[in-house]
């Protein structure tokens, strides 16, 4: 008999929910808005497996609501902030995420923000489009270079090592900070500095490190006045890594050049906007770091493969740290 597995979406990108849908009975939420606790919860009785995206709450309950049968939480995502880990391991499930097949999308992202917030080419961009482009002026839209700037990594896993390997196109000098060392061994792209010496030194300070109880505001207003006044923060991250209320103070008072976001303390919006949005030095994107077809694919490809292993009894491809069972 197939065993069920709950899928969190009824249409993701790819082909790996039909590869899922041929092993097993799936169930999906098929509402058109993000499911919430109760949603998942309805779904999940008996199932063994469960498909979710990096933003679905999948906690106690859920796992609760599963019962016994539950062996496997696959996150089609790199962050794992969104399950908790306790209550897995307490139940003996395993939770996978997806490294490796988002780093270079990612990094990708990253460089576009570092390019887009150095350069102000969002505001120069609506300048244009809202008809103010009536001379040439040498002052209008100055930005700062990127090229030789020096570019600091917190983080130096997958997409911070990509990061730093486009840097080198770009002559910049690069440093990084990462709390797990075993993160930092023989590599001649970047050199390890401490957090202070990174935020002194940088012109450009990207996250990526993931959302934990040690990362929860990282960076918060003693972080953002020890960076230069003409520094850029990044983040591709997780939102709560940064305390935005901080950052936007910071980028205000004009004591940072300016900020490139892709993730937020509250996702997504909707039409309550943060203040963040409208603040002209402040670039923002709605969480699209590995947003590519083939990417999008390859990441929920990763996660049914995950399902698959656990439930043949194979060890999973891409458990989150201390997720194996
Ligand atoms: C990730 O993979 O963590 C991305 O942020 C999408 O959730």
């Amino acid at each position: 008999m197939k065993k069920r597995v709950l899928a969190t979406r009824d249409n993701l990108p790819g082909h790996g929910l039909d590869r899922l849908s041929a092993a097993a009975d799936v169930v999906a939420w098929s509402g058109t808005d993000k499911p919430g606790r109760a949603d998942l919860a309805a779904l999940a009785a008996g199932v063994s497996g469960v498909l979710a995206l990096g933003n679905d709450p999948v906690d106690g309950a859920l796992m609760d609501a599963a019962g016994p049968s539950l062996r496997v939480v696959a996150l089609a995502s790199m962050g794992f902030d969104n399950v908790d880990r306790a209550a897995a391991a307490e139940r003996g499930i395993a939770v996978t995420h997806t490294p490796g097949v988002l780093a270079e999308t990612t990094a990708d992202l990253t460089f576009a923000l570092i390019l887009a917030a150095r350069r102000r080419l969002a505001s120069a961009s609506a300048s244009l489009g809202a008809g103010a482009w009536d001379v040439f002026r040498m002052h209008d839209y100055l930005g700062l270079d990127v090229h030789g700037a020096t570019l600091g990594l917190i983080g130096y896993g997958q997409i911070g090592r990509a990061v730093a390997r486009r840097a080198q196109g770009f002559g910049m000098r690069v440093l990084h900070h990462d709390p797990y060392a075993s993160h930092t061994s023989g590599d001649t792209l970047s050199t390890p500095v401490s957090l202070a010496g990174l935020l002194a030194e940088s012109d450009i300070v990207s996250l990526h490190v993931p959302l934990t109880d040690d990362t929860r505001h990282l960076i918060s207003a003693r972080e953002l006045d020890a960076m230069k006044p003409t520094a850029t923060l990044v983040s591709t991250a997780r939102g709560g890594v940064v305390d935005e209320e901080a950052l936007l103070k910071a980028v205000r008072e004009r004591r940072l050049h300016s900020a490139g976001l892709d993730v937020y303390e509250r996702e997504p919006m909707g039409g309550e906007l943060s203040p963040l949005v409208a603040q002209p030095h402040i670039v923002t994107l709605p969480h699209i770091g590995s947003a590519t077809e083939s990417t999008r694919a390859a990441m929920v490809d990763l996660a049914v493969d995950n399902i698959l292993d656990v439930l043949a009894d194979r060890p999973a491809r891409t458990p989150i740290p201390g997720g194996e069972r």
